[in-house]
């Protein structure tokens, strides 16, 4: 999603801005922009496509200057052209956002039939408009900020930068995140902390409906009754976020290859390995309360929170409703006051998981996040936050923050089921256990690359691919399809297996790759009987399975990837790697754009 940096600093700052707009590409963006003072005017630099190009644009026309803001964008209103791109500007003002300004197109027909003419398809250049309209009329800038920000409906954060203010840059946010940083003598604004960790390590997250005024001295904080509030600072993390790829070609494959580290990591957070027991005091969540779960989430997080109910409801005998946010927030479900409401999020960020969140807030529910971002909006705003300790994910397509998000469930999932006594402490320790034993298994699973490799060599041709799986095997179906989708561009679904006879099946023939996901467990046999449909209508089955599996399959499969016997409760973790060995590779083969894939972004702050 659209990224913001704002520096006013005392020293040239284009080179800084395209410093922190490198670190914000991994939101995902498809042009960027970059504006400064120059003698007092605005002067803006904009690209199409990628930051080389903005780079190459400043480079054969410098911009000079000590303050000004920067962008890379989202489309969401307009194409992804340099007309559109940010900052937007007129005369008087340059304006950089991230969000939507959903009441747009009354504002721009108010502001056209005035005679005001605009430059630009987006929602984002009415606001310029706005403040600029009000500039002409005599409002300073704060004031003609101040009076725009009742007039604008939707989610934003939003920079301003004013033609002759030299020592002047304003912030707000309502709904998309926005920090700034302090530096000695400079100041900055950033959408995360990553933007402004080469700059700073002191930061303030503006909080729901703040706006700033930021000189090179100062930052006056004011709330979303304009009322001048002051603002926690805190030391951030940001710079551990700024990380390389080291010695692999893409950050996904990196990521991948760090499952066993962080996993492991994640895991020792709320387990004690030495006696193989679930740490008491580690979720804070007094389980007596709690007789059911509410969880929502969006995409790969859904699914992850999708296996985490058949734990949860198999091991802690609580019934779980998952719903993906975007539909959760308005299906007006029941919530009773013994639900506890679950957030699963690896960013933290997502426009729509938080608008749940708030939501079940707003009915008095208890709220626990699961994230990898522990600044982030989401955790800040939890009661309980059960963090997964991934480290920074940059790939674009998620892989280490979806077994990390697995690894908490299934932890949370034994920690509820000690709790209310659905488990022997024996039954505990055994499942411990098996959790301790992962990073074992997962770097025999990585072993297969090779074999994945092979397989993906057939995959580049394919126009269509179905997945299919069993129990937590199904939930794992539908992400593989997705980092299928996502990276190679091809198109996948994920089915229940026993569902493919009822539509699906329509599809198979001699064309159709089926990925089947069946460890040799007790769906086993009935999974069999799927494959022998797909195969008796001529499907080319990949079977992803471990040696007895492969010993009873009794189908013609094209291929078979032979895993390590696995325990059934972790087994979702370990069959997680060839299903993202088998996305990563194929996109490899064709040689797609992987850890930035068109049109994603890696932080959703727009419904
Ligand atoms: C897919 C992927 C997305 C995210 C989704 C939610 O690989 O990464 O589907 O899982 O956008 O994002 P978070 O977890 O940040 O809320």
């Amino acid at each position: 999603m659209c990224g913001i940096i704002g520096i006013i600093s005392k020293q040239p700052i284009s080179s800084m801005v395209l410093e922190a707009l490198k670190l914000l590409e991994y939101r995902g963006y498809d042009s960027a922009g970059i504006a400064t003072l120059v003698d007092g005017d605005i002067e803006r630099r904009r690209a199409e496509g990628k930051l080389v190009n903005l780079e190459k644009r400043v480079n054969a026309e410098p911009l000079s200057g000590t303050i000004g803001i920067g962008h890379t964008r989202w489309a969401t209103h307009g194409a992804p052209t340099e007309r559109n791109a940010h900052p937007h500007a007129t005369e008087q003002v340059a304006i950089v956002h991230n969000g939507i300004i959903e009441n747009f197109a009354e504002l721009r027909a108010e502001l056209e039939a005035e005679g005001i003419k605009f430059q630009s398809d987006t929602d984002t250049e009415t606001v310029a408009q706005l403040v600029s309209r009000n500039i002409r009329t005599g409002d300073a800038p704060i004031e003609a900020v101040r009076k725009v920000f009742d007039r604008l409906r939707g989610a934003f954060a939003l920079a301003f930068l004013f033609k002759g203010e030299d020592d002047l840059l304003i912030a707000a946010r309502r709904g998309s995140p926005l920090a700034i940083g302090y530096g000695e003598g400079e100041m900055f604004l950033g959408s995360d902390a990553i933007a402004l960790a080469p700059f700073t390590d002191k930061i303030t997250y503006l909080e729901d409906g703040d706006w700033a005024v930021l000189t090179r001295d100062s930052v006056t904080f004011y709330d979303e009754n304009n009322a001048q509030v002051s603002r926690i600072v805190q030391q951030s993390a940001g710079a551990a976020y700024v990380v390389n790829k080291g010695n692999y070609k893409h950050f996904m494959e990196k990521e991948i290859y760090e499952q066993p580290e962080v996993i492991s990591r994640t895991l020792a957070h709320y387990l004690d390995f030495a006696s193989s027991s679930v740490r008491e005091d580690v979720t804070n969540i007094d389980w007596s309360q709690i007789n059911r779960l509410a969880i929502s989430a969006c995409g790969t997080a859904y699914y992850a929170a999708t296996i985490g109910k058949y734990w949860l409801e198999r091991y802690a005998r609580l019934p779980v409703e998952i719903d993906i946010a975007s539909e959760f927030r308005y299906r007006e479900m029941p919530l009773s006051k013994d639900t506890l409401a679950l957030f699963v999020s690896q960013s933290g960020e997502t426009a729509d998981t938080l608008a749940s969140l708030r939501y079940c807030r707003a009915q008095g529910l208890p709220i626990a996040a699961v994230v990898n971002v522990r600044e982030s909006t989401i955790a800040r705003e939890a009661d309980i936050v059960l963090p997964t300790l991934a480290g920074p994910e940059i790939g674009v397509a998620s892989t280490k923050a979806f077994t990390c998000q697995l690894s908490v469930l299934a932890a949370l999932a034994l920690s509820a089921a000690k709790a209310k006594g659905t488990i022997t402490p024996q039954k505990e320790q055994q499942l411990v256990q098996e959790l301790a034993s992962l990073s074992g298994y997962i770097n025999q699973a990585l072993k297969l690359a090779p074999k994945v490799e092979a397989i993906c060599r057939d995959l580049v041709n394919v126009k269509h691919a179905l997945y299919l799986g069993r129990g937590t095997s199904f939930p794992l179906a539908m992400e593989g399809a997705l980092k299928l989708k996502e990276i190679s561009y091809i198109h996948a679904e994920g089915y229940a297996a026993g569902e493919l006879k009822h539509g699906p099946i329509a599809l198979i023939d001699e064309t159709m790759p089926v990925i089947v996901i069946a460890p040799y467990d007790r769906l086993y046999e009935k999974t069999v009987s799927n494959m022998q449909e797909v195969a008796a209508r001529g499907g080319r089955i990949i079977l992803i399975t471990d040696a007895e599996g492969a010993k009873h399959a009794n189908v013609h499969a094209v291929a078979t990837l032979t895993m390590p016997e696995v325990p059934e409760f972790i087994s979702p973790l370990v069959y997680a790697l060839p299903i993202q060995m088998l996305a990563y590779y194929t996109a490899v083969f064709m040689g797609t754009d992987i850890d930035q894939p068109r049109n994603l972004a890696k932080s959703v702050t727009v419904e």
